[in-house]
């Protein structure tokens, strides 16, 4: 056992340690490049979980690394008493990328507190508590955004959480109709559900939530931690849709892959507190200049090489591939589903699936469940992936599926 290993298992999670053993990936990794990761034996992983949809760029983007470089020589964080000149202008960058009147920023250094300065914006903005959120919904594991993120092994052994959460079922606009009262300030919404399976809504969905909130009065939060920045085929998720939510947050794939950062990017009279109370939300970290010119050179990056077209044209090749196993294995696998490269399979059984994601694992492609469903293992790989990464991606599968139905006939 390599002695990392044994440091992270006494030290920080046993419980994960475990499980990484069980799928076979009881390794330390090393380095990585592109859509490739190298564990400490040398062994080379074709990354088909991309950080939970972090890597669009894959790791170690070029125009990323160099970027974060010259920054790092210059002045990596700011002093806050003084105007850091990178994140101005990546909030004048997200205000030109982000639809309709969205153009005042909030940063933070993670999709967790993204959410929680949408849930306090909110508040603060309406005067009202309540949130709607939706089943299967992810927003993050802070209080806040825990208490949106409607998983009882997650919610609680940590409860009384927030209060004036109300869950409705996702994909059904009627039963947000329904729960919106006088105490509503906000509905929030991925506008595809990634730790919750990869599930997409109804075509119309979010237009129709569009509707419902501005004629209801209340604002319309899109999560688009997961989705955003060319994940889905699109830039935001909502391109598919034409809408333009109160708010809008992101983190994930806005660090380029190489730094930490998250924003909720909002109209601007939902900011209106800050003239009184510049501090009333703030963080220490947020927007630092390294994760500023990271996010910068994500965004032109992503707009030059097209990567949304490049997400929709490989999803579209991964998905049909995926679909020719699903039929040779139909008593493993129930259904693949997705959107551009974000894309899941779900198998008849949560153990089904991780029996397949070791003997995947074992074949050199790395993949995971989704947090909030264990029956689904989740595709997310760098947009940047070639037609030959996703044919050898395929070809293990094939083989892994194979392994795994052997496996099983062995077991039963
Ligand atoms: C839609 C969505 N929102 C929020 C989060 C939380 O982001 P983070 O893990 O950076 O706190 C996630 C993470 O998976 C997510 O998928």
């Amino acid at each position: 056992m390599d002695e990392v290993f044994t440091l992270f298992e006494r030290h920080i999670n046993p419980g994960l340690a475990g499980l990484l053993r069980f799928t076979g990936l009881d390794r330390v990794e090393d380095r990585a490049e592109g859509v490739y990761v190298w564990d400490r034996s040398g062994k080379r992983y074709l990354d088909f979980l991309g950080l939970y949809g972090t890597l669009n760029l894959g790791h170690r983007h070029p125009r990323v690394v160099e970027a974060v470089k010259r920054q790092l020589d210059r002045m990596p964080m700011s002093v806050r008493v003084l105007v850091p000149e990178p994140t101005a202008r990546l909030a004048e960058r997200l205000a030109e990328v982000t639809p309709g009147e969205l153009s005042m920023v909030f940063f933070g250094n993670s999709g967790a507190e993204a959410v929680e300065a949408a849930i306090k914006l909110a508040r603060i903005h309406t005067g009202k508590p309540g949130i709607v959120t939706t089943e299967g919904g992810f927003h993050g594991k802070t209080m806040g955004a825990l208490s949106l993120t409607p998983r009882p092994a997650y919610q609680d052994p940590v409860r009384p959480l927030v209060p004036g959460v109300k869950v409705v079922p996702y994909g059904d606009a009627e039963a947000v109709a329904a729960a919106i009262d006088d105490a509503t300030a906000a509905v929030i919404v991925e506008p595809i559900q990634g730790e919750g399976g990869i599930r997409i809504p109804p075509e119309g969905y979010l237009r129709e939530l569009r509707r419902i909130t501005a004629e209801r009065g209340v604002l319309l939060i899109v999560d688009e931690v997961q989705t955003g920045l060319g994940r889905t085929g699109r830039f935001w998720g909502v391109d598919w849709e034409g809408i333009a939510p109160d708010l809008l947050t992101s983190a994930k794939a806005l660090g380029g892959g190489v730094m930490p950062i998250g924003a909720a990017v909002g109209r601007p009279e939902l900011f209106a507190a800050f003239r009184e109370n510049p501090l009333i939300h703030s963080s220490t970290f947020g927007g630092n200049p390294l994760a500023a010119v990271a996010a910068l050179a994500a965004i032109e990056v992503t707009l030059e090489e097209d990567l949304p077209a490049r997400a929709e044209a490989m999803g579209a090749r991964l998905m049909k591939g995926l679909e020719a196993l699903a039929a040779e294995y139909p008593h493993l696998i129930e259904e693949v589903r997705g959107r551009g490269l974000m894309i899941g399979v779900e198998f008849a059984d949560a153990d089904i699936g991780a029996l397949f994601i070791s003997e995947l694992a074992e074949r050199g492609v790395l993949t995971a469940f989704g947090l909030n469903n264990p029956k689904v293992v989740r595709l997310e790989p760098p947009l940047i992936v070639t037609e030959a990464q996703v044919e050898e991606a395929l070809d293990r599968f094939g083989e892994a599926l194979l392994a795994t139905d052997r496996a099983l006939e062995g077991i039963l």
